[in-house]
């Protein structure tokens, strides 16, 4: 039951059988009452008047919040910008953002109250996308970032060949499926506890604190599980958290906020749709020579994460490759939409899709396949004694395994013999054509802040030998509390039943960074091998000493202790050491070792290490109606020595899918007033199980291992296998491309819905 064991999700059973517990599904206090949100009926306008009379009057109706009921500071904000109000005060920056809440004795009465609001407003003019908006110009919400080594100016007007374009990347709904929810209990005096869907329950707790204007000592904050978080939960669970703790104190009694799909998707963050503009120098080889980026982001209202994202997407605009020359700049530009957030990659992707239309664009205009210029530009390879290993940021790339796995997955995929297979079928068919692509992925693990980089864990062992375990990390699905449990159990060579997986609470381990940048199990993982250890050396000191044998003659077989010549139960080593008044409780810590990051200069040891894997796709289009299948899809991937294999395929399977959904059919939609006229299911499409490649093989590499000193020499998987999702956009611009015999670079944009695709294929008809 320890590490490097397939263990199944400790949940699993009860996610499929409906028995898990979520915040909506836990006992209501009694008298709980209810919340119904007020949203912005206009992008941009000062409040003219709010007439809040008839809602107040309204059947079931408790009260009404408004800017004016905040004890403490009206904000939410993530960043430290004080840029996030709970309630719009004054003015509103975007179409659903909360003006005001009904507290209701029923969610339905809070929510029909909310109707009869009378607001007027006196509306300004609006900055609805970022597609007219001048990144060197327009107002951004933060500092932007630039990465620059070399000197790309020379180096690109020097190339022999140089292109220069831009392309659209759309956003994504996080589409979790358990919503927003907080439940806030009140306690004594100043005391409240808020049951929080929230990936970051620390902050929560600290900005809820802050909104009641208490001490962060007055509030917990409380999650067991969360019904999927992908990034949606970092920043975004405070609002509702905050609404329903201001109500919970002023009235005395719980609170309940549930949003529905449509509010959710309407009045909450999502993934940053970017510009970019690219400016790529190169030889008739398809050599690299120089690059220079502008990545523009959709930062929304107001500051949120969009700065970190913007440095992520440049941190990943080399993907896997090595530019000798490069100048790479964020715009995190401000507009009168939601304020977009963390989602799974964290702007990475959006990054990598940069590097790979780069990659794209060479290789048309070399008249290459695309994956021979991918394999000319990689880093050098691990070991290798080459200079081409820096990144725009300086940091040296040391743990290069990109070559290997793309080596064996064209192999394992047969790319070339199906590349050929290919092209006969396109010779021979009028209308469907196909296309393959086979992309790779390197994604960068830690958090740049680097006071996130920490962790801490709480182990207690009862004196039954049974195991408490509590971390600062948060499940979503991702099967976190499973794996730091297994190294629990590792470290105490006991059943994985012994340990009890609990709820994440601010009670027991404080200060914890959010559950995010991939680092669960990372940084938990050690926090909780760090408090076991100290539990375990306090048993094997007793135990010498009580037998009288050399500490190093004490070894922790499965459930049981060998003590000299002896061997006694877990169980009753325990017993012995409670009788004997030694502790058995711990509290554990770390902090990523050597990682430092100057933003300013844009420099620095940024990761701890890459995660590394490929995917190859294929897919067919209808060049009548844009419409496609993803026929087959090959990856693989690396997560180290994998702490539990069957959990980190799932990983793989679900961010693959993501990305895909992502850059096909996911497409969000604003209407001229800056409504988002695509929340809910009906006409916002997640792929679907029919959406998923017909054939989907998924392996992990069974060779490789954390350069650095990780977890058990794990890799982190939650994040770096969404972008092999690239591959299926690959995959369709190249089966547009067939329609003009593969001279035209299609240019595809995505999301690439059948729209886009279709009007890729006239329009390459037309050039041709
Ligand atoms: N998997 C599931 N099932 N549900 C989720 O919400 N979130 C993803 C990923 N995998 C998510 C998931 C995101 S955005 C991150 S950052 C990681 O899980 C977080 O967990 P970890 O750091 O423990 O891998
Ligand atoms: N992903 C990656 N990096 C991050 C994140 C995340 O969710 N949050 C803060 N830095």
């Amino acid at each position: 039951g320890g590490v490097h064991t397939d263990q199944r999700h400790d949940s699993a059973h009860k996610h499929v059988a409906g028995t898990a517990v979520y915040i909506d599904d836990l006992p209501e206090p009694a008298g709980t009452l209810h919340v119904g949100l007020g949203l912005a009926a206009v992008a941009h306008g000062k409040l003219k008047t709010v007439d809040l009379s008839a809602v107040r009057t309204a059947p079931g109706v408790v009260d009404v919040l408004t800017y004016r009921d905040v004890p403490g500071e009206n904000d939410v904000s993530p960043s430290g910008m004080h840029d996030d109000p709970i309630f719009a005060e004054g003015k509103v920056q975007f179409h659903g953002q909360p003006v005001f809440a009904v507290i209701a004795e029923t969610r339905e009465a809070a929510r029909s109250a909310a109707r009869l609001a009378k607001i007027e407003y006196e509306e300004l003019p609006a900055i609805l996308n970022i597609w007219g908006l001048d990144p060197n110009k327009d107002r951004q919400v933060v500092t932007p970032l630039t990465l620059k080594r070399g000197d790309p100016d020379a180096a690109i007007a020097a190339a022999p060949r140089r292109i220069k374009s831009s392309m659209r990347l759309g956003g994504q709904d996080h589409f979790y499926l358990e919503g927003q929810v907080s439940l806030a209990v009140p306690g004594e005096d100043d005391e409240v506890t808020v049951h929080c869907s929230t990936q970051g329950p620390s902050e929560t707790q600290h900005l809820v604190a802050h909104a009641l204007g208490v001490p962060s000592h007055s509030v917990t904050v409380e999650v067991r599980r969360m019904g999927g978080g992908f990034g949606g939960k970092e920043t975004q669970a405070n609002q509702c958290a905050a609404i329903a703790a201001i109500a919970a104190k002023k009235h005395k009694r719980a609170v309940k906020v549930r949003l529905d799909r449509d509010e959710d998707m309407t009045a909450t963050g999502k993934r940053h749709d970017f510009v970019i503009d690219y400016d790529v120098g190169f030889d008739d080889e398809g050599n690299i020579l120089g690059v220079d980026f502008m990545f523009a982001l959709n930062a929304g209202f107001s500051a949120d994460l969009s700065g970190p994202v913007g440095d992520r997407a440049l941190f990943h605009c080399d993907n896997a490759y090595f530019y000798p020359h490069v100048h790479a700049k964020s715009a995190p530009l401000y507009t009168n939409t939601v304020s977009n957030t963390a989602f799974r990659g964290f702007g990475g992707p959006q990054g990598m899709v940069g590097a790979e239309r780069i990659i794209e664009e060479v290789a048309f205009a070399v008249g290459k396949d695309p994956l021979e210029i991918r394999k000319l530009n990689f880093y050098d390879a691990m070991g290798a004694k080459g200079e081409r290993n820096v990144t725009p940021y300086h940091q040296k790339v040391e743990d290069n395994i990109i070559h290997r796995i793309v080596a064996e997955l064209e192999q394992s995929a047969d790319y070339a013999r199906r590349r050929r297979e290919i092209a006969a079928f396109n010779a021979n068919s009028r209308f469907v054509k196909r296309g393959i692509a086979l992309t790779p992925v390197k994604f960068g693990i830690s958090f740049t802040k680097t006071e996130s980089n920490q962790a801490g864990a709480l182990v207690h062992v009862y004196n039954d030998g049974s195991v408490h375990m509590n971390h600062g990390g948060t499940e979503m699905g991702q099967g976190l509390h499973l794996k730091v449990a297994q190294v629990v159990a590792e470290e105490f060579q006991i059943d994985l039943e012994r340990v009890k997986i609990t709820a994440t609470t601010t009670a027991k381990v404080p200060n914890t960074a959010p559950t995010a940048a991939s680092s669960g199990a990372d940084l938990n993982g050690m926090a909780a091998q760090n408090a076991a250890r100290q539990i375990k050396q306090r048993l094997i000191d007793f135990a010498a000493e009580k037998y009288s044998v050399p500490a190093d003659q004490v070894v922790f077989l499965p459930n049981r202790v060998r003590v000299g010549n002896q061997e006694i139960s877990f169980n009753d080593l325990v017993k012995q050491a409670y009788l004997n008044r030694i502790q058995l409780s711990a509290a554990g810590h770390y902090k990523t070792p050597k990682i430092h990051w100057d933003r300013a200069k844009g420099r620095g040891h940024a990761f701890y290490y890459y995660a590394y894997g490929a995917a190859c796709s294929e897919v067919t289009i209808d060049t009548l109606t844009g419409e496609y299948m993803v026929e087959r899809t090959d990856i693989l991937h690396d997560t180290g020595r994998s702490l539990n294999r069957a959990i980190d395929i799932g990983q793989v399977e679900g961010g693959f899918v993501q990305g895909m959904g992502w850059l096909t059919t996911e497409e969000l939609w604003w209407d001229g007033k800056g409504r988002l006229r695509t929340h809910a299911p009906s006409t916002y499409k997640i792929p679907l199980a029919s959406d998923r490649p017909k054939i989907f093989n998924v392996a992990l590499t069974d060779w490789s291992q954390a350069y650095e000193p990780t977890i058990h020499r794990s890799k982190a998987v939650g994040e770096p296998p969404l972008p092999l999702g690239i591959s299926v956009l690959q995959a369709l611009s190249d089966a547009v491309a067939s329609v003009a015999d593969h001279k035209i670079c299609p240019r595809l944009d995505a999301p690439a819905t059948p729209e886009r695709v279709l009007m890729a294929v006239e329009r390459l008809k037309k050039e041709a």
